[in-house]
């Protein structure tokens, strides 16, 4: 920990740094609608009054938003990091300050530090854990049996958190409800395509400022995040190489226009590489012996396993941080290979994660998947939960009056043909 770091009933690097992260708290609100209703309505309504909530999530000016919404609805929230580099040391500061809401986070916390946060969080003794990543909930699964009576449910917004939930549930572990945020349309089509999408580029930019147009592209993962990834670095002139181990989503890559074929192939293509599959290892030592000098890789996926810095660094001679969250590993070949953000998230490691307008859906998706587990609290089997598709689709609604976009509704000849099966050809 630095010297500035502040310990009391929360722990972040500067409260000094409070005016800044307000300001820009207010800025994201301005694309955050949505969530701004929600918050008004918690405001009158207080549905989480009494209740302990904990929240792991990057601790950003959006997530302020979230949390500011959970504490106007009466609960006794707590917010923790959920990444190691993604928070932002200026909104966790404002958080306590100005909104009274306790933060466990400091930006590039180690892994101890990061872990005692996750304790810190389960300490607060919550009936509700909104994850990001699941590692509250495996944590409570695996060390704080005796508090599982205590909770009422939890939400999991990430595909990561979700993959860890149905392993639990195989398992036999998972003995209460959890809501897939994941999952609702108006989270994954907007937040893992769009946001990953921006928010990847945008970190990439800003940590290296190397021109895009004309560069090899390589992203691997063709799902939500990858295909928005693909889309936004061809938006910037890149040629864009996709890797896949599924068969449906290689064959969408390709119609799509991109290459498609295996890593080993791609590695000596490439100039710079983004894993997105959500799997460990999938750039590895073998792709970095046949790699261009100063190619460059860097992960947008949720956990820092899926390039195998552990062997690269074996390679090397000289780890040099060349620029702020840019290192470059001198191979024993003498050629090079520049790691960004240090494998970890690098939307949120070197840019502000996703843009608030997206934001605002997946948080919307957060805050009403709590309201609905309080709702039906006791009536949920444990086990893995979609969000109704009335509250999705409130979700869009209000996100398209909020953008001013009006679109057609079915007339009443329409709705007699779509529920008839006797009028063909
Ligand atoms: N995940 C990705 N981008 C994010 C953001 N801006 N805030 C919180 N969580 C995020």
């Amino acid at each position: 920990m630095t010297a500035t770091t502040v310990r009391t009933n929360y722990e972040i690097k500067d409260p000094s740094l409070a005016p800044k992260g307000k300001q820009r708290i207010e800025w994201a609100g301005r694309e955050m609608p949505v969530l701004r209703l929600i918050q008004e309505r918690f405001a009158q309504e207080k549905p989480f009054a009494g209740l302990r909530l904990a929240a792991c999530c990057h601790v950003t000016t959006e997530t302020a938003h979230l949390a500011i919404a959970l504490k106007l609805g009466g609960a006794d929230a707590v917010l923790i990091a959920s990444n190691p580099l993604s928070t932002q040391d200026d909104v966790a500061a404002s958080l306590v300050v100005d909104y009274g809401i306790p933060v466990y986070a400091i930006k590039g916390e180690d892994a101890e530090t990061y872990t005692r946060h996750v304790q810190k969080a389960l300490d607060h003794r919550p009936n509700i854990i909104i994850d990001d990543g699941s590692d509250v909930v495996a944590t409570l699964i695996q060390e704080r049996q005796d508090q599982i009576q205590d909770i009422i449910g939890t939400t999991e917004e990430t595909t990561t958190g979700i993959v860890r939930l149905k392993a639990m549930l195989r398992d036999s572990v998972l003995t209460f409800p959890a809501m897939n945020v994941n999952d609702a349309d108006t989270k994954h089509f907007f937040d893992n395509r769009y946001g990953t999408g921006q928010s990847t580029l945008d970190g990439i930019i800003r940590a290296t400022n190397v021109l895009l147009a004309g560069k090899n592209i390589v992203v691997a993962g063709y799902g939500w995040c990858g295909k928005g990834t693909a889309l936004r670095a061809r938006g910037l002139g890149a040629n864009v190489i996709v890797t896949e181990i599924d068969s449906v989503r290689a064959i969408e890559a390709v119609m799509d226009g991109f290459r498609v074929m295996p890593m080993e192939e791609a590695a000596p293509l490439g100039d710079i590489f983004i894993t997105v599959t959500g799997n460990k290892h999938v750039i590895r030592g073998e792709h970095f012996d046949v790699m261009k000098d100063g190619a460059m890789v860097c992960n947008s996926g949720h956990f820092d396993i899926e390039i195998d810095l552990k062997t690269l660094a074996a390679k090397s001679t000289e780890i040099k941080e060349v620029r702020n969250f840019t290192q470059e590993y001198k191979l024993n070949t003498g050629k090079s290979v520049v790691v960004l953000g240090e494998g970890r998230l690098i939307n949120l490691a070197a840019a502000e994660g996703h843009p608030s307008a997206v934001m605002d859906m997946s948080f919307a998706n957060q805050a009403l998947a709590c309201e609905y587990l309080v709702k039906n609290k006791g009536e949920l089997e444990a086990g893995i939960h979609s969000i109704p598709k009335d509250v999705d689709e409130e979700i869009a609604r209000l996100k398209l009056v909020a953008m001013g976009i009006k679109i057609d509704s079915l007339t009443a000849e329409q709705i007699e043909y779509i529920n008839s099966w006797t009028s063909g050809t």
